[in-house]
């Protein structure tokens, strides 16, 4: 399963990178507008840290402005991923890019069904937002399993990219499932590390380590 993080904060990116398990970021306005910079130069800025898919997010509604977003955003690096909502307008300009070459991501998917009208528009990705259906009472996580099902039945290409994750067993449950990518808050990524006794085991491996003649 691929990893990406999900945040806009540069400073989180690098730290991420660093630990060279990062293999793609994904941004949108929420978590752009909290930097406040402009959304170009984060971007930019990300292209910089990580080589691979960076998702950048059109700000319009209707689909010529999303498409005339999405050719800009082509032009600001060849690994940015132009994300579209999942809309009528959105898979209109979904089905455009696709034609055009311009890899997507389609966010705020909820169903099933949106997942499959993603795939037949030929999206590079789809964001299922599994944390914000829990948050509703909804098992986020049974909407992965239908799509990756869905996606398997019929040989789609579209990427299963697993969205608005909240904590490590999101993480553990994607990967049981089998989706291609998670985008994981800076947060969570640090927490899939730590194990009390991980800890525990170390503190007596060093307490040890002193014991042994040198
Ligand atoms: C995905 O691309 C979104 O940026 C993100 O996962 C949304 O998560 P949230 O529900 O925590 O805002």
């Amino acid at each position: 399963m691929k990893f990406f993080i999900d945040t806009a904060d540069v400073k989180e990116i690098r730290d991420a990178a660093d630990m060279g398990l990062i293999d793609g970021v994904t941004t949108n306005p929420s978590l752009v507008a909290k930097t406040g910079r402009k959304y170009v130069d984060v971007v930019r800025e990300i292209c910089e840290l990580v080589d691979g898919p960076i998702s950048a997010e059109v700000l319009s509604t209707d689909y010529e402005g999303m498409m005339r977003e999405a050719l800009e955003w082509r032009d600001v690096h060849a690994n940015v991923v132009v994300k579209l909502p999942l809309t009528p307008d959105g898979l209109k300009a979904t089905r455009a890019c696709s034609k055009q070459g311009i890899a997507t991501n389609v966010t705020l998917c909820f169903s099933a069904n949106q997942a499959l009208l993603a795939a037949k528009a030929g999206a590079t990705y789809i964001s299922p937002f599994i944390g914000r259906l829990d948050d509703i009472s909804e098992d986020g996580m049974d909407l992965i399993s239908k799509v990756v099902t869905i996606y398997r039945n019929y040989d789609f290409d579209t990427e299963v990219l697993v969205a608005s994750v909240r904590h490590p067993v999101h993480v553990l449950q994607a990967a049981l499932i089998g989706a291609d990518v998670c985008t994981i808050p800076f947060k969570v990524i640090d927490q899939l590390a730590k194990h009390p006794l991980t800890d525990a085991g170390l503190a007596k491996f060093v307490e040890d380590a002193r014991k042994i003649p040198r």
